[in-house]
């Protein structure tokens, strides 16, 4: 799928732009121009919401009152349009017709993003990490993310009850059956995170031969590995949870640690080789988001900062040998890519 043309209106620095696009798209120009503001629409139309942690409120251009976006987008089955406003609430339409889920939107237009602060939010803690991936993960699969809300309410219960049994004592047969359930929904989505970093890596060690340095993979720390584990932790040792009033293990707990050259990334790695890092993930989503050999679309904000020339050309290769649409931003143009739409802001 491609966006063909994009209408913006009163979103962010812009007041009334309208843009066409190619396969492969440069956004350049100078600091302050837009060329963030530009990506993020892209992404809000694909998606319902922006990739910068904010409030939709936040991106009405200041003093205007709405934002509007529409996109034309070529699909297999034809051309249809997505038109996404604000003022005060949010109306996503797909050929005109409001939708009411914004998964809806998500398979119309599939996308992954790479931005600059990406790295320092992977890079953080183990509940950002955990909501990256699950948020890449819930892209795949509908049921994981079903099984993922199923499990955050039913631990929500089963805390409550653990506060509870300090006052009260007696409650064993309603945790019982909380815990079977959330035994359940847990080795499910413990499984599919396995089978998604198992995935991801084989995605990962294709491009990692291109690059002479690079020996990094995915590795998945499980809070409790396995189901004969998780029995334990939730039906035998529950004592420990009720002294605390809180569940101490179990997928809520789940971290993912990046392995470069043997050593944890997030002590040893340079900037660029944490750059580097973070972009062999998103590029290899995008490989695992391909549908029918057509990749979902690529949006990188500041392709070429911290990299060397080398990274650079072998990375614009990749792009130039798919066949899905890309979005880069960049203060200059890039050489090494040789067909492409410059969008000059
Ligand atoms: N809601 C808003 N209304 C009006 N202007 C806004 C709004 N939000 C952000 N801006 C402005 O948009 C401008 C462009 O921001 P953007 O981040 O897209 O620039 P950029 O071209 O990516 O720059 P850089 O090269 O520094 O990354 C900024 O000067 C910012 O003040
Ligand atoms: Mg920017």
């Amino acid at each position: 799928m491609e966006i063909k043309y994009l209408i913006i209106k009163n979103f962010r620095n812009f007041d009334n732009r309208e843009f066409s696009f190619n396969r492969i798209n440069i956004i350049k120009g100078p600091n302050g121009k837009g060329k963030t503001n530009l990506l993020e629409a892209i992404y809000f139309l694909g998606n319902g919401y922006s990739h910068r942690l904010i409030k939709t409120e936040d991106i009405v251009r200041w003093g205007t009152p709405f934002f509007y976006i529409k996109g034309e987008v070529k699909r297999k089955e034809g051309l249809i349009d997505i038109e996404i406003s604000y003022k005060d609430k949010k109306i996503i339409k797909i050929n005109g017709k409001k939708i009411q889920k914004k998964i809806e939107l998500v398979s119309k237009l599939p996308m992954v993003i790479f931005y600059p602060s990406l790295v320092d939010f992977l890079f953080s803690s183990p509940y950002r990490r955990r909501y990256f991936l699950d948020r890449e993960i819930s892209k795949f699969s509908i049921h994981y993310y079903f099984n993922l809300v199923k499990y955050i309410n039913l631990l929500k219960r089963r805390n409550i009850i653990l506060k509870k049994f300090q006052e009260k004592g007696n409650m064993w047969n309603y945790l019982d059956t909380i815990d079977q359930e959330i035994i359940k929904v847990g080795i499910k989505i413990i499984n599919k995170r396995r089978e998604f970093i198992e995935k991801l890596n084989k995605c990962i060690t294709i491009f990692t031969e291109l690059f002479d340095f690079i020996d990094f993979s995915v590795k998945y720390n499980p809070s409790l590995k396995d189901i004969d584990e998780f029995k334990r932790r939730f039906f035998k040792e529950r004592d420990r949870d009720m002294e605390r009033g809180y569940t101490q293990k179990g997928p809520h707990r789940d971290d993912f640690s990046f392995i470069l050259k043997k050593h944890d990334a997030k002590q040893f790695a340079s900037q660029g080789e944490r750059k580097l890092i973070v972009l062999l993930i998103i590029f290899s989503l995008w490989r695992l988001l391909k549908r029918d050999e057509l990749y979902p679309l690529l949006l990188i904000d500041e392709f070429s900062a911290e990299l060397d020339n080398e990274k650079i050309k072998i990375l614009s290769e990749l792009i130039e040998r798919s066949n899905g649409q890309v979005f880069i931003t960049s203060l200059e143009d890039i050489d090494y890519i040789k067909e492409k739409k410059i969008i000059s802001l």
